[in-house]
């Protein structure tokens, strides 16, 4: 059985005091939660600091974005040693702002994967179709082209350290949530990607994600689907309560 996750993508939100409150807030909201992981992503700045808060619990903690590059002549960038030295577990991979915004191609985020893998960092790499896209009946098309990029190349032997998220770009942000249907049907396609691409065990173990519009309200109906494992959760993992409710309503479902 795959133990559900609930994670929490900051974005770029919360200067380092206010990271730490609302570590600190979630770390005494939660109940101890055995059946569901939880984790936060905050800013790099507060990465650390969050770190020294979350250190003696159960939330990992995990990094929005990497370089492939151990160290070097790379202005801005950080590499995935320096996310390790920072206490980070997990990296978000391939985010759809990442790509609209920074010009992410699945080319560089499969190597951003190849790299958070090599240093022992679980990758969430996310996958997702645009509003037009979907309008043209192209959201399967867009995503298998994503995942073909994403994981060319990738030991079967690595799969097992990935966890993949499925955000349609229209409903991040937008309180338009994809229906439980629309979610585990793509859910599901990403399954069968990974059984024919890979193999039945890989596909079986990995972790699939939703994201888009989460909320305590629509989680338990989202995983209740077979193939939804939990949440990507941007907007209500920023209050502790929120995110807190969403972790409890999601081990309901257990
Ligand atoms: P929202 O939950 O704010 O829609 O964001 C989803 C997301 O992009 C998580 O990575």
């Amino acid at each position: 059985m795959r133990k559900p996750m609930i994670a929490g993508n900051w974005k770029m939100h919360k200067i380092i005091s206010e990271s730490v409150a609302l570590s600190e807030k979630i770390k005494n909201t939660l109940e101890k939660n055995v059946h569901v992981d939880v984790v936060v992503c905050p800013v790099f700045t507060a990465l650390n600091s969050v770190y020294s808060v979350l250190e003696d619990t159960d939330i990992g903690l995990g990094a929005q974005n990497l370089y492939w590059e151990k160290e070097g002549a790379f202005t801005g960038e950080i590499s995935p040693i320096m996310l390790k030295d920072s206490g980070c577990e997990y990296v978000i991979i391939g985010h759809s702002e990442r790509r609209k915004y920074f010009s992410e191609t699945d080319e560089m985020v499969n190597k951003k994967i190849k790299a958070a893998l090599e240093i022992g960092l679980t990758p969430i790499v996310c996958v997702g179709e645009t509003l037009e896209e979907r309008e043209a009946a192209k959201e399967t098309a867009v995503i298998n082209a994503q995942l073909e990029g994403a994981f060319n190349n990738i030991d079967i032997n690595d799969m097992g350290n990935v966890i993949i998220a499925y955000e349609p770009v229209w409903a991040i942000g937008t309180g338009k949530t994809a229906t439980p249907q629309q979610a585990q049907q793509i859910h599901q396609f990403i399954r069968q990607w990974l059984t024919d691409n890979k193999d039945n065990e890989v596909s079986a173990a990995i972790r699939i994600l939703y994201g888009g519009s989460v909320k305590p309200e629509n989680i338990k109906e989202l995983m209740d689907n077979e193939d939804i494992d939990g949440a990507l959760v941007g907007g209500a993992s920023l209050k502790a309560e929120t995110f807190a409710q969403i972790v409890k309503n999601a081990k309901e479902v257990i």
